[in-house]
């Protein structure tokens, strides 16, 4: 379990407690929220601050919408379906708000921090009662007891971003998701301005957190038993550089790193320009430090890459990839990729696809160009059709499909030692990854989920591997 700790008391004073709780428990003894967090994890590792709040005004979380008293959306604004998706669950939940009026019905996360959304909601939505934005998190117990007093839609997507908001943050004891998984968000933000993203517009600039209230949060995770550390920033690797005393975010790994215990560091997620020799360094010799990158490319062709505004080129990229597979020709590698960028033309997407060959990924994500309102790339004309972009995401997963096939056999015979997560779909079978991000399938008992198990690979997929459990070894790698 984890320690609690009191909220600053800028954010929830006895005063505001005492209020809050004044209303909330006027009607029931017991009041449930369900909490929902869209999008990346940074965003998951918000939504489990937010539920940390709701704990200490007094809810109860619920996973059933059917329960809940409060219901909060923690949105995400990275494409276009992310926010048809919103809209469309938007609709359906005025039926909840139907069948309970009192039902409390709260939007926060990157939708609710764009400039135009309060506005439309407020016409659009008018049941919903409270929206916030990602820098008003230490707002929202205020916005609630707004909204007790009578107010008919309580808001602050101001884009500010307040002076005590790191503090504020440090004295929220999240309630996870998970209890053997960690995200540790370790900065907020993101200076970069790629011209198709609307991150930067909707987290605001990059900020750090002290490196001591990391590495305090970090250890008191390993105290309680967490097996997998996950580093999160929107570009974790300029993480420090904002700081009074400016640090690395290599400097950082090794602090955690060198944290006593058995666990595994993961983090997300790297931009190529800040992955920096001594980064790369660090990885190849950490000894808790998974031997995996995330190093999202998003398009092979130079002019591409130039119109995104990612300030490296495809050649500056394999650079790293060759630095990191010389010294280890197994380390693990993934990326994201963009199709259909405007006038992004058939010869740029066959440079995209040389980069995939070239690299032999062990996973790729791909997206879809979405036109983002706001951004630099928003003003330029998108004029490839939708059943190209289609095409070239096929042509992409395809060319995937096959290097993973091949890549993978070289893991046939082999043990490893994986983190067991969940039970499989497969009846008797578990998942589990290894600190290079191989999932694996093995028959197991789920006593075992939360534990690190040593496996030997007896078939190998396009995603994943199948093993057996080397039962000598079950209680531990
Ligand atoms: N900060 C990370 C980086 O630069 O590598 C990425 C964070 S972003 C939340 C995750 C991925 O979403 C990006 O790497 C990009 O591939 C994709 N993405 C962002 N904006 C997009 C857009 N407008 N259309 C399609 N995909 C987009
Ligand atoms: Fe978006 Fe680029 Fe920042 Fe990543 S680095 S969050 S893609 S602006
Ligand atoms: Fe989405 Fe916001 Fe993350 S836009 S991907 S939830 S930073």
């Amino acid at each position: 379990m984890e320690s609690r700790k009191e909220c600053a008391p800028e954010m929830l004073s006895q005063g505001l407690l005492r209020q809050l709780r004044s209303y909330l428990f006027a009607k029931r003894d017991v009041m449930r929220a369900y909490v929902h967090s869209f999008g990346c994890q940074q965003n998951v590792a918000d939504g489990e601050r937010i539920r940390g709040v709701l704990e200490q005004i007094g809810f109860t979380l619920t996973d059933h919408l059917a329960d809940a008293d409060l219901m909060l959306l923690n949105t995400c604004a990275v494409r276009g379906s992310a926010e048809d998706r919103l809209y469309g669950i938007l609709g359906n939940v005025k039926h909840e708000k139907k069948k309970n009026p009192d039902l409390i019905l709260v939007l926060c996360g990157c939708i609710a921090s764009e400039a135009h959304t309060a506005e439309y909601v407020r016409t659009h939505y008018p049941y919903v009662d409270i929206v916030f934005g990602t820098s008003s998190l230490n707002r929202f117990p205020q916005l609630l007891l707004e909204h007790f007093q009578g107010a008919k839609f309580a808001c602050d997507t101001s884009e500010v971003i307040s002076e005590s908001f790191l503090e504020t943050y440090e004295h929220v004891t999240p309630s996870r998701e998970h209890s053997f998984q960690a995200s540790v968000p370790v900065m907020f933000g993101c200076n970069n301005f790629c011209t198709y993203c609307i991150v930067p517009y909707v987290r605001g600039r990059e900020r750090s957190r002290r490196p001591e209230h990391i590495l305090q949060e970090v250890e008191q995770l390993v105290r309680d038993g967490y097996k997998e550390i996950m580093l999160l920033g929107q570009n974790v690797n300029s993480y420090g550089k904002d700081l009074e005393q400016s640090v690395s975010f290599a400097w950082l790994l090794r602090q955690v790193d060198a944290i006593p215990g058995d666990f595994v560091i993961r983090f997300l997620s790297s931009h190529p320009k800040d992955a920096t020799t001594e980064l790369l360094d660090t990885i190849l010799n950490g000894t808790k430090i998974g031997r995996h990158l995330h190093l999202p490319v998003q398009s092979g062709s130079d002019p591409i890459l130039r119109a995104m505004n990612r300030r490296y080129t495809a050649a500056q990229y394999l650079k790293i990839v060759d630095y990191l597979r010389q010294r280890d020709p197994d380390f693990s590698l993934s990326t994201d990729l963009i199709v259909g960028f405007p006038n992004e033309s058939a010869e740029d997407f066959q440079q995209t696809l040389a980069l995939v060959r070239r690299v032999q990924y062990d996973n790729i994500y791909t997206f879809i160009y979405s036109k983002r309102r706001g951004t630099k790339a928003a003003e330029l004309e998108d004029c490839i059709s939708d059943q190209e972009k289609r095409e070239r995401m096929d042509q992409l997963l395809r060319l995937q499909r096959e290097i993973a096939a091949e890549h993978y056999r070289r893991f046939l015979g082999r043990t490893m030692c994986v983190l067991v997560e969940r039970e499989s779909k497969r009846k008797g079978y578990l998942i589990g990854k290894d600190p290079a991000y191989v999932i694996a399938e093995f028959p197991g008992d789920r006593t075992l989920i939360g534990q690190f198990v040593q496996v030997r690979v007896t078939k190998t997929h396009n995603w994943a591997v199948e093993a057996e459990l080397i039962e000598s070894a079950k209680d531990g790698c």
